[in-house]
């Protein structure tokens, strides 16, 4: 590997690595988020699309796909059937968020209106069902459908978990396995099963995608109060406002001081936050170490991920999947 190669993320490496494909991806994506009857549909979907993002879902599709060696097209349509489902999810989630910022750009929400990101993402997730169909496979339908059916569980859970500080991290556990890993896990299974992988590697590939869902959730939920709201592209400190029980709130509640529990029954429980309450938060999070081990649990789910690969063939995106599955523990964006 050269300097330059080493010096560049593991998902760029795995970017260009599937390069041509994605190409095909991004342009059935630009293809297919358009609408010739309503022009607000193309509007915010342009806006959202073309801000980029990451990829990574697609990514994982057509890395399974062409690990287990599948040389046809249904794993493009897959792929983009996943980005649409998550922008979908998206859309819907900076309302029920009340998000200002995605992405690096003011929200749809914000530049237009709650109304718009319901109905477009609903749109979006109608666009993705037509695209899976395409793969006349029943079984990918069965998965994909199984998987928004369960992110929507898993953004509900949250709604009654939400500022309740009995919360405790198998609730949590199960909250973002359903909003985030689902996709993940989702996305790495249909790529095995378009390429008529054996049920050993599907299921493995399966694994893979739960473990590295997880951990990137726990990250995300780092990032937003540790991260830097220029480099995340989304505004830090949303969860605590939202009065979300995360990974570190968590850890940090379990290990609090009467004091310290009367600030969090305050914050996150009456939704009483004033002036100096997130400072205040990020310093018991501090004080408790709870960020550190939060940090090491995504570790282990990253190791669980890097785990399940090892019956998987010898292949350059075995690789790859095993260095994402660090990058998403160590990402700062
Ligand atoms: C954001 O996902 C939603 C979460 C599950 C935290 P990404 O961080 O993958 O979003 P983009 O697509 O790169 O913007
Ligand atoms: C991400 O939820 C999961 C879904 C979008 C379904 P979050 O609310 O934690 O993610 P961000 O921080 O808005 O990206
Ligand atoms: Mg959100
Ligand atoms: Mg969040």
């Amino acid at each position: 590997m050269s300097l330059d190669e080493t010096a560049r993320k593991p998902h760029d490496l795995m970017a260009a690595y599937l390069a041509t494909d994605m190409e095909r991806v991004n342009a059935l994506i630009r293809d297919r988020m358009v609408s010739e009857h309503a022009p607000r549909i193309p509007e915010v979907t342009r806006h959202l699309v073309e801000a980029g993002g990451k990829r990574l879902r697609p990514m994982l599709t057509l890395a399974a796909a062409r690990l287990c060696g599948y040389e046809g097209d249904h794993h493009i349509r897959l792929a983009a059937t996943v980005e649409f489902i998550h922008t979908a999810t998206l859309l819907h989630d900076d309302v029920v968020d009340e998000s200002a910022q995605r992405r690096g750009r003011p929200t749809a929400n914000l530049l237009w209106d709650n109304k718009s990101s319901v109905l477009v993402g609903d749109y979006l997730f109608s666009r993705s069902f037509q695209l899976m169909v395409e793969t006349e496979s029943l079984r990918v339908l069965d998965i994909l459908s199984n998987a928004s059916a369960t992110i929507a569980e898993g953004e509900v859970l949250q709604l009654t978990a939400s500022q309740d500080l009995s919360t405790d991290e198998a609730l949590y556990l199960k909250v973002i396995r359903g909003k985030t890993a689902a996709l993940f896990s989702a996305a790495t299974e249909v790529g095995g099963i378009i390429a008529g992988a054996s049920e050993e590697r599907i299921e493995a590939l399966r694994i893979y995608g739960d473990a590295l869902g997880i951990a990137f959730q726990i990250v995300d939920d780092l990032l937003d109060y540790g991260g830097k709201s220029a480099v995340i592209g989304k505004n830090t400190g949303d969860d605590f406002r939202e009065r979300k029980l995360t990974l570190p709130v968590i850890k940090a509640v379990a290990r609090a001081s009467e004091e310290e529990r009367a600030f969090w029954r305050r914050a996150i429980e009456k939704g009483d936050q004033r002036a100096g309450d997130l400072d205040r938060a990020m310093a018991l999070l501090a004080r408790h170490g709870a960020m550190e081990m939060a940090r090491s649990e995504a570790l282990d789910w990253a190791d669980r991920a890097k785990r399940a690969l090892s019956i998987l063939p010898d292949h350059e995106l075995k690789g790859m999947l095993a260095a994402l599955a660090d990058y998403v523990v160590a990402r700062v964006s």
